[in-house]
Order: C-alpha cells, then structure tokens, then sequence
C-alpha cells in the first residue's frame, strides 16, 4: 500500500513582531484582557511589501531543504489560503514559477483557518492513487490586511505567517486517515461578508474585513473539534491514549485545552504557539508543527493528530505517523 509521508517541515513568519502593549496603544484593550481570553502575548505582522506568496516561498524552501529534495522533483503544489496574492493567477502558481517548477498541477484551496488540513486531504488522495509522488503542501495568509485595526473583539487575535510540508509516495506509514467537513450555513458568524459579489467597492472603501461573532464561534469550536476527535479514533480503531502529539489550530488557548481535554491528553503532549503567532489561520497547523519537528518533540513514527476549526464554518483532522 502506498502512504503519503510528511517527509520535510518549514515556516516563515514575518520581522515585525506585535505584542499585546503595542495594541494597547491602538485599541482599547490590555495584555491582561488578550492573555486571559486567548493566551495570545504577541503575532507577527507582514511588512507593507510583503505578500502571502513572499511567505509561502520561504516556508517551501525550507520544507523543500529539509526533506532534501530538488524543487523540481516535486509533481504538486496546493496552497492553502484566504489572503491570496491576487485574484488570479492563484498564489500556488505564482509560488511555482518562483520556485521554478514547470508543468505539475498548482492550485489553492480556501478553507479559512482548516485550508491546510483540507490541503493536506486532497495531497494526501493525489499521492495514494498514484496521482503524484512528492507534493508541497503550503498554509499562508496575510490576515493583517482584512483585519479591522478599531474593532478590538477580533484585531487583537490574528497574525500573519505560513508554513509547509513535504508529502512523498512510501510504502513506510505516513498520512493513516483525513477527515473534513463544511457546513456553509453558519456563515455570518465569521466572515468577511464583502468582496467581489459587490463589485469589489466595498473592499476598496475599507469594508472588506473580518468580523465574528466570538462566543458563538468559541462554543461551535469546542464541540465540533470533540466530534472529530472521536471521529478520527474510531475511524482508525484507536484509542486516545495512542496518541503522542496534538498539534491543533491555534485560535485560542481555552480552545486548545478544552480539546486535549477531551483527549485526556496532558498538555505537555499538545503543541502550543498561540501564545507567539496569534491566529495565522491555515498558516496555524504547518507552522506548529514545524516548529514542534525542529526543537526535536515530534521525532520519527510518532502519532500525530492534527485538527482545525475555521470560517465556513469548516472543520477537519488528520492522524498520521511521522
Ligand atoms: N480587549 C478588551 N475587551 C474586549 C476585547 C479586547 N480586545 N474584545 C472584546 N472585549 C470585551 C467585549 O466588548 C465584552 O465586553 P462587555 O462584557 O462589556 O460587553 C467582553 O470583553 C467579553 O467579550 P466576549 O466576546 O464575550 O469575550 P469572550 O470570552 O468570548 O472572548 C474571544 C472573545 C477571544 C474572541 C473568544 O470568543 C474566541 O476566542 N472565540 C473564538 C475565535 C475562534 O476560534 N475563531 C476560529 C477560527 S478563526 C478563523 O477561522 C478565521
């Protein structure tokens, strides 16, 4: 049988850091209010010539170097992202011609904060049917640039950044199961509710911005990520005890504990970086999982589950062996 095996992790966040005191001179709020709500010290925020691509192309490289492959070897590229470049080409074909790659399917997929997960789902396919060998799966976003910088309820809680990972064919375990879902009719609970259906003039003026309703977004979070959870396992026939790492979506610490809770998972066991990247939405799952491989924590043949929860709303997992 042939896996799908992260066999290369890289992400890239951005030189300027924001802390919690730098928002305090912007909006009317305080460390103490953003630590306690959201675990959130500091994001990182793009400079003003900084794109989404310009942080994807440093991630792959990185991935690319750590997997020890050439770029043009790979045969997929997906992109996950809400903050594209442009409107077309996508940001995964603009990310290709930089990374020199000609001719391999290039695409992005838009599942807000679960488009990495969901990125990961569709290579994982490409890989098991023999559809490709080696593909590069990015999250990226700029989400500072659809933020609104008055409204404290949600420009305190988000950050810019990206990560990405190397899948290649093996007959080693790798990718064990993917599970995602969508459900669009809790839209405007977490939307930016203007683009270009509008004609586009409500985003030039300013309007096309994020806005959530947080509480009813923070309790959807917590029992739709529980379900998947339990979904994963059974799928699997596995046991929440099997589990060696959490690396979950990183929106907010009370999410993220009440989830290793339901797990019965130490936290010592779970990755945390909300506390340093804010929510880097798609960019979230590839950039703590990088980060968790390179100090060494996620070593070989561990079991690892990752989970999101996003706009859409969507949601999803994936369990597999590092
Ligand atoms: N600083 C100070 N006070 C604030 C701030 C702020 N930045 N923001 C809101 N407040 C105030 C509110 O106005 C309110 O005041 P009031 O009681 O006088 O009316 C009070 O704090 C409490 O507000 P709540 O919204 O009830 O606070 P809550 O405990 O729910 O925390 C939060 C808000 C952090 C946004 C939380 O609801 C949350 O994390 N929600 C989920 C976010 C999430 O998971 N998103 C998922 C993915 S994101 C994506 O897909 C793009």
């Amino acid at each position: 049988m042939t896996y799908a095996r992260i066999t290369g992790t890289g992400s890239y966040l951005p030189e300027k850091v924001m802390t919690n005191h730098d928002l305090e001179k912007i909006v009317e709020t305080s460390d103490q209010w953003i630590r306690e709500r959201t675990g959130i010290e500091q994001r990182h925020i793009a400079g003003d010539n900084e794109t989404t691509v310009d942080l994807a192309e440093k991630a792959s490289r990185l991935a690319i170097e750590a997997a020890g492959i050439d770029a043009a070897e790979i045969d997929l590229i997906i992109l996950a992202t809400s903050t594209p470049d442009k409107i077309f080409p996508s940001s995964a074909c603009i990310l290709q011609a930089r990374l020199d790659i000609h001719g391999c399917p290039a695409f992005d997929i838009q599942a807000v904060c679960t488009g990495f997960v969901y990125a990961l789902a569709v290579a994982d396919k490409f890989i098991k049917t023999g559809s490709a060998k080696k593909a590069l799966v990015v999250g990226a976003e700029i989400f500072s640039r659809i933020l609104n910088w008055e409204d404290r309820a949600t420009c305190v809680l988000f950050g810019d950044g990206a990560g990405a990972v190397i899948l290649e064919a093996s007959e080693e375990t790798g990718i064990l199961s993917t599970h995602i879902h969508a459900d669009g009719k809790y839209e405007n609970l977490l939307w930016v509710p203007h683009g270009i259906g509008d004609g586009f003039d409500e985003v030039k003026q300013g309007r096309g911005v994020v806005e959530m309703r947080g509480n009813e977004v923070f309790k959807m979070a917590v029992n739709t990520l529980g379900r998947i959870v339990d979904e994963t396992l059974a799928a699997n026939r596995m046991a929440k005890s099997d589990i060696d790492w959490l690396v979950p979506h990183q929106a907010n610490i009370r999410i993220i504990t009440a989830t290793a809770r339901k797990l019965k998972m130490s936290m010592d066991q779970v990755v945390v970086t909300v506390n340093k990247h804010g929510n880097t939405s798609a960019a979230s799952v590839p950039l703590a999982l990088d980060v968790a491989v390179r100090d060494g924590r996620i070593k070989a043949n561990e079991l690892v589950m990752l989970e999101a929860f996003g706009g859409g709303f969507t949601w999803g997992s994936v369990l597999l062996r590092y």
